[in-house]
């Protein structure tokens, strides 16, 4: 913006400002009338439905999947994504949403192009698009997450119908057994102390699973007691992981 530009830019601003309006009272009483309006709106909808009742909080369930509001899904999937990584854990989310906050609220101060037209902000409407957008893809897979404690894979494509169902019944005693707790399975679980899982069926036989699971290094639990008790789970916890292949 050259000086000729500036001069016909604050001439043209004191005609609009000496036609214009003064805040007090005319914007004011439009807010004051919109105010209005969204409070009767908000009441009527409170006498007419109601708030959502929810089931009574059960401190014992074990089965309770935590989730945020929608609004901080975007960061709770920032964290899923970054839990394998304690390291980084506290920077991705509490540093990095910090630095943007800062940045936002500093924008006046570092933002000093007079451009308005957004066509001539090519820096500023790739980094608003890119935040939207990134922020709107971790909303979305934030949550669509599954559980923590159960596993989402496919099953492997060529199995016959009976398998899949074991492959299915399998994954269930996965979840119920905690060895996610301990154990990488495709995108759930926890990379540590226990090896991954996600391809376990190429390095062990059947056999070796299920020996693994009767006499397994400590600090992994044995599971002989699900062996005996419940022959079947076992046999589909055995079957379900020489399938992860
Ligand atoms: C308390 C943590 C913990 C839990 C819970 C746990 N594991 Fe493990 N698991 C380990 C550790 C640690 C090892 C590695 C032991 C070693 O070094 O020999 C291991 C090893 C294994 C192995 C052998 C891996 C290999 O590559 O040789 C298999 C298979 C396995 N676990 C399956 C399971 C299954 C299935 C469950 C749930 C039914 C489970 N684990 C629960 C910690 C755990």
């Amino acid at each position: 913006m050259n000086q000729a530009e500036k001069e016909q830019y604050l001439r043209e601003y004191s005609i609009l400002k000496n036609q214009g309006k003064p805040f007090f009272p005319y914007a004011v009483a439009k807010d004051a009338v919109m105010s209005l309006i969204v409070m009767l709106v908000i009441i009527f909808l409170s006498l007419e439905f109601g708030a959502e009742i929810l089931p009574q909080v059960n401190p014992t369930t074990t089965t309770y999947v935590p989730r945020p509001d929608w609004y901080f899904f975007f960061l709770f999937e920032v964290l899923r994504v970054m839990r394998n990584a304690p390291k980084f854990t506290d920077m991705a989310t509490i540093g990095v949403p910090t630095i943007c906050m800062i940045l936002l609220f500093l924008l006046p101060l570092y933002d000093r192009s007079p451009e308005r037209l957004i066509t001539r902000r090519p820096i500023a409407l790739s980094a608003g698009l890119a935040t939207i957008i990134a922020m709107a893809y971790l909303t979305y897979t934030g949550a669509n997450t599954g559980s923590p404690n159960s596993v989402s894979l496919a099953p492997p494509s060529g199995l016959s119908a009976a398998e899949k169902a074991t492959f299915r019944a399998g994954e269930i005693v996965v979840g119920e057994s905690g060895c996610l707790a301990c154990h990488v399975i495709g995108d759930n679980g926890n990379n540590g102390p226990g090896p991954p899982l996600t391809r376990i069926g190429l390095t062990l036989r059947p056999g070796g699973i299920a020996a693994t699971l009767r006499n397994p290094t400590a600090p992994m639990p044995s599971f002989k007691n699900l062996a005996l008790q419940s022959p079947k789970k076992f046999q589909n916890l055995v079957e379900f992981l020489s399938m992860l292949q």
